[in-house]
């Protein structure tokens, strides 16, 4: 155990211990729907850092929510930015955490952000990427040459995307990962798919204006954005998950374009910006027949956003 590690642990225990921490109320906990089909929480942006106990404790806080339900959710999905610089370290602590509550959930699955990919050569922190996902219960990664891969769970199809090259804050979207994207949503012929990424679509979910207002592009996949706005055109029921913004529950969390859903996540442990600024927030999906609802919920406090707040609640009906 690297040195490093160690601080970063004691520091964890620490503030865990210092009655600052985050405490997930107990009696209102996520209750799953016997009539859904699949239930999972989808969290943006843990962002862990071998400098930030916060980060660690934010993070802790949202699985000891999980923790409290009476069944495990179907799935717990990252959409990318695990860690801070992607050192393997890093990894461990989020590892470690997710370990303590690994019967909260079936499958795990995650996808790179930019912090995870870019400071490392390619292969080596996709092999670091693929040990962490490998590490956690009912985690499935892909192979070790790429990071896009696609599962299947309880019927439904779940494609995860992934930067083909170290990019440092957008994605570079290869054309072999596009055609492989329209060829995988091809073949559920309407059946409705999930794609995770971790960066959503250039001018989707409030950018640039969620990202601070920076450059027509920035926040977004980035090049690419286009040509796979354009794969996703061509289906229909597409639900288009991502991360990356660091932005409460708010009016752009949820955009309907049709042929896809983008729906942008809250980071569960950096600091959300907007109106709704508590720490450790995401979304429980609950999928059905006809429609899908997602929730969007305060984790570390156990509680769902009150429904006043936009997009607090979304109901996407499945196109026929
Ligand atoms: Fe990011």
């Amino acid at each position: 155990m690297s040195k490093r590690y160690e601080r970063m642990v004691r520091d964890f225990q620490l503030l865990c211990e210092s009655g600052k921490a985050l405490e997930p109320d107990i009696h209102a906990p996520i209750l799953i729907d016997p009539q859904a089909e699949l239930t999972f929480a989808v969290w943006g942006d843990p962002q862990i850092a071998c400098w930030s106990a916060l980060r660690s404790m934010r993070f802790d806080s949202a699985c000891r929510d999980i923790a409290n339900m009476q069944k495990p959710l179907d799935a717990l999905i990252l959409a990318g930015d695990i860690t801070e610089t992607g050192h393997a370290d890093e990894f461990r602590m989020v590892s470690e955490i997710l370990n303590t509550y690994g019967e909260s959930f079936r499958h795990f699955l995650c996808v790179p952000g930019n912090h995870d990919v870019r400071l490392r050569s390619y292969l080596k922190q996709l092999s670091v990427f693929n040990e962490f996902v490998r590490s956690i219960p009912g985690g499935i990664a892909g192979d070790d040459s790429r990071y896009f891969h696609a599962v299947r769970m309880r019927g439904y199809k779940f494609i995860l995307m992934g930067s083909d090259r170290s990019t440092f804050e957008g994605a570079y979207i290869s054309p072999r990962q596009l055609r492989w994207v329209d060829e995988q949503i091809a073949s559920e012929n309407g059946k409705p798919v999930f794609v995770v990424n971790h960066q959503t679509l250039k001018g989707l979910n409030g950018l640039p204006l969620t990202w601070l207002g920076k450059g027509d592009w920035r926040g977004s996949v980035g090049w690419e954005s286009d040509r796979l706005r354009a794969v996703f055109e061509k289906h229909r029921n597409v639900i288009f998950l991502s991360g990356h913004l660091h932005y409460g529950t708010s009016v752009y969390a949820y955009e309907d374009c049709g042929a896809f859903k983008s729906l942008s996540v809250p980071t569960v442990g950096v600091v959300n910006h907007g109106d709704v600024t508590d720490d450790a927030q995401g979304y429980v999906l609950s999928v059905y027949k006809d429609r899908i609802v997602a929730r969007a919920r305060i984790f570390g406090q156990g509680k769902y956003v009150d429904e006043t707040v936009p997009n607090a609640r979304i109901e996407i009906l499945i196109e026929k």
